[in-house]
C-alpha cells in the first residue's frame, strides 16, 4: 500500500486533524512514510494567521514539487487545512505540480480523494466547500504512532469563530461557529480512555462559545437523549456543562482545553477549576494588547480591567494556576503608550509564558486596512522588547520550582536524548528526568532538582522509593 507523510504548520488544532486524516489513511491500510522523500503522497497541513506561516508552506511545497519533478513524478501532493480554505484553486494555478487542495470542513475526505488521485481517476481534486456536520466528522485517533499520543489526546469540540476580532483570519478560514453535542464527545473521551489516554485536551477556536450557538431545544433532546449532562449542572454554561460530563469518565485523570476567549470566562467557569479536581490548573488566556484602545480596535470585547479581575479570580479559585498568553506587538494605531501598558500588565499578571506575534496583515481583514499601519521595525523592535520581559518573567517563575514537588503525566522518552523521559505538570510545564519503559502514562511526583530554557528537569527517587 502506498505511504503517506503529512507536516503540520500552526495550532493544535491542526495538529489534531493532522492526526485524524493520518489515522483515516491508516484505517485504509495505507503507511505513515518516514519522511517526504520516500513517500508516495505529501500532505502539508497548513496555516493562515499570519503571512510568515503561509510562506513556510508555498516554500516547502515549491521544494517538494521541484524534487518530485526530478525523481518522484508519480508523487501526490497536497494542501490541507487553513490555506488551503482561504486560496483553494489559487494555489494550483500557482504550483500546477499540486494534485489536491482541501479545506478545513473535508478533511474526512481525505482518504477518499488520495485514492482517486493515485489510481488515476482524477487529475486534481479542490474542494473547499462548506459541509454541514462537518464538526462531527474528526473522530478517528492514532493511539499507536507516538508512545506520546497514547497517554494524551486531543479532542476536538466545536469548530469556528463568529468574535471577529479585527486582525483575524480564523472565521475565513474555519468558518461560523459549530458545536458538537456533549454525548457525542463524551462517547469520542469514553473510548479514548478505554484505549489508555488518561489526558484528553478539548479543543476549539473559541471553546468558552461552545454550545452557545446550537439552538436550545435542539441540546435539550441531545443532553437527555444521552443522559450525559447531569441535572445540576443544567445552569451552567454548555462549556462548563461539557466539563462536568468529561469529567464523570473513570479513569480520565486531567482535562484540559484550549483556546477560551476572556470575554467567554464567566464565573461558572473560573469556579469549576475549583471544583473539578481533574481539570489542570491551568490557562491559555489570549490577552493580544494591555491598551483599551488597542482592544477595542481587535474588536475584543474586553477591557484591561476586566481581563485583570479575570487573572486575579482565577488565581484565588486555584492559586498556582499556570496562565499563559498570547499577545500581538504591532496592531495598526498602536502607540509607544499603547505598547507600554501591554508592558505593564505583563508585570502585573506575571505570566507564565506569552507567545508574541508581529502584527501581520490579513487580507480581508478590518485591521488590515486601517490606517496607520506600522513600520516592520516598529513591530521588530516591540517584539524584542517585549520577549525580553516575557522570557525573564517565564524564567524566574521556572526557577521558583526549584526544590519542589510536583505531580507529572509521563508521557514517553524525551525526542532529544532517548535515555530522558518527559511528563508535564498540571500546570503543563515540561518535565524532563531518568525514566524508563515503565514509567510510560504513570502519574508520578518528582521533586525539581533545576531549570533549563522552558523545562524543569526532576528527580522521581526522591519522592518515589
Ligand atoms: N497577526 C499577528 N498575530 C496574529 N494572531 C492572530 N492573527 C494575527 C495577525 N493577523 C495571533 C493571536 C492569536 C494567535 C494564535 O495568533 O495572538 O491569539
Amino acid at each position: 500500500m502506498p505511504s503517506v507523510f503529512i507536516k503540520t504548520y500552526g495550532c493544535q488544532m491542526n495538529e489534531r486533524d493532522s492526526e485524524a486524516v493520518a489515522a483515516q489513511l491508516v484505517a485504509k491500510g495505507y503507511s505513515l512514510a518516514k519522511s517526504e522523500a520516500t513517500a508516495d503522497v505529501v500532505l502539508l497541513n497548513t496555516c493562515s494567521v499570519r503571512d510568515f506561516a503561509e510562506q513556510k508552506a508555498m516554500n516547502k511545497m515549491k521544494n517538494l514539487a521541484g524534487t518530485a519533478r526530478k525523481s518522484r513524478p508519480d508523487q501526490i501532493l497536497g494542501y490541507l487545512g487553513c490555506m488551503a480554505q482561504s486560496r483553494g484553486k489559487e494555489l494550483i494555478e500557482k504550483l500546477p505540480d499540486v494534485d489536491l487542495v482541501l479545506g478545513t470542513q473535508k478533511f474526512h475526505r481525505a482518504a477518499e480523494y488520495i485514492d482517486e488521485l493515485l489510481a488515476g481517476k482524477r487529475a486534481k481534486i479542490v474542494d473547499i466547500e462548506a459541509e454541514a456536520k462537518s464538526e462531527a466528522a474528526i473522530r478517528e485517533h492514532l493511539l499507536n504512532g507516538s508512545a506520546k499520543t497514547s497517554v494524551s489526546a486531543f479532542v476536538s469540540i466545536m469548530q469556528g469563530c463568529n468574535q471577529h476580532c479585527t486582525f483575524c483570519i480564523v472565521p475565513a478560514t474555519r468558518g461560523e461557529e459549530r458545536s458538537r453535542t456533549i454525548p457525542d464527545i463524551v462517547a469520542e473521551c469514553r473510548e479514548l480512555v478505554s484505549r489508555g489516554v488518561r489526558e484528553i485536551t478539548l479543543l476549539g477556536q473559541i471553546v468558552t462559545s461552545f454550545g452557545r450557538k446550537e439552538k436550545r431545544d435542539e441540546w435539550q433532546v441531545t443532553r437527555d437523549a444521552g443522559g450525559i449532562v447531569s441535572p445540576d449542572t443544567r445552569h451552567l454554561s454548555p462549556f462548563v456543562q461539557l466539563l462536568d460530563a468529561v469529567h464523570e469518565i473513570d479513569g480520565l485523570e486531567r482535562i484540559r482545553f484550549t483556546s477560551p476567549h476572556p470575554k467567554g470566562y464567566g464565573d461558572d467557569l473560573v469556579e469549576a477549576y475549583a471544583r473539578l479536581p481533574k481539570l489542570c490548573e491551568s490557562a491559555h488566556i489570549p490577552l493580544q494588547s494591555g491598551s483599551d484602545r488597542i482592544l477595542k480596535l481587535m474588536h475584543r470585547g474586553y477591557t484591561r480591567e476586566k481581563f485583570l479581575s479575570l487573572v486575579e479570580k482565577l488565581r484565588r479559585a486555584k492559586p498556582g494556576i499556570g496562565i499563559t498568553t498570547d499577545i500581538i506587538v504591532g496592531f495598526p494605531g498602536e502607540t509607544e503608550e499603547d505598547f507600554e501598558l501591554t508592558l505593564s500588565l505583563c508585570r502585573e499578571v506575571q505570566f507564565d509564558n506569552a507567545y508574541i506575534f508581529k502584527y501581520s496583515e490579513r487580507r480581508d481583514t478590518p485591521a488590515a486596512t486601517m490606517p496607520d499601519q506600522l513600520p516592520q521595525a516598529v513591530r521588530e523592535e516591540r517584539n524584542e522588547r517585549l520577549l525580553n520581559l516575557v522570557n525573564e518573567i517565564a524564567a524566574r517563575k521556572y526557577d521558583a520550582f526549584i526544590g519542589r514537588q510536583v505531580q507529572i503525566l509521563v508521557e514517553g522518552p524525551s525526542k532529544k536524548n532517548a535515555a530522558r523521559y518527559t511528563g508535564r505538570t498540571r500546570c503543563n510545564r515540561i518535565v524532563l528526568f531518568d525514566g524508563s519503559a515503565r514509567h510510560q502514562g504513570q502519574l508520578m511526583d518528582v521533586k525539581i532538582e533545576r531549570t533549563g530554557s522552558f523545562t524543569l528537569y526532576g528527580d522521581p527517587a526522591v519522592v518515589n522509593l
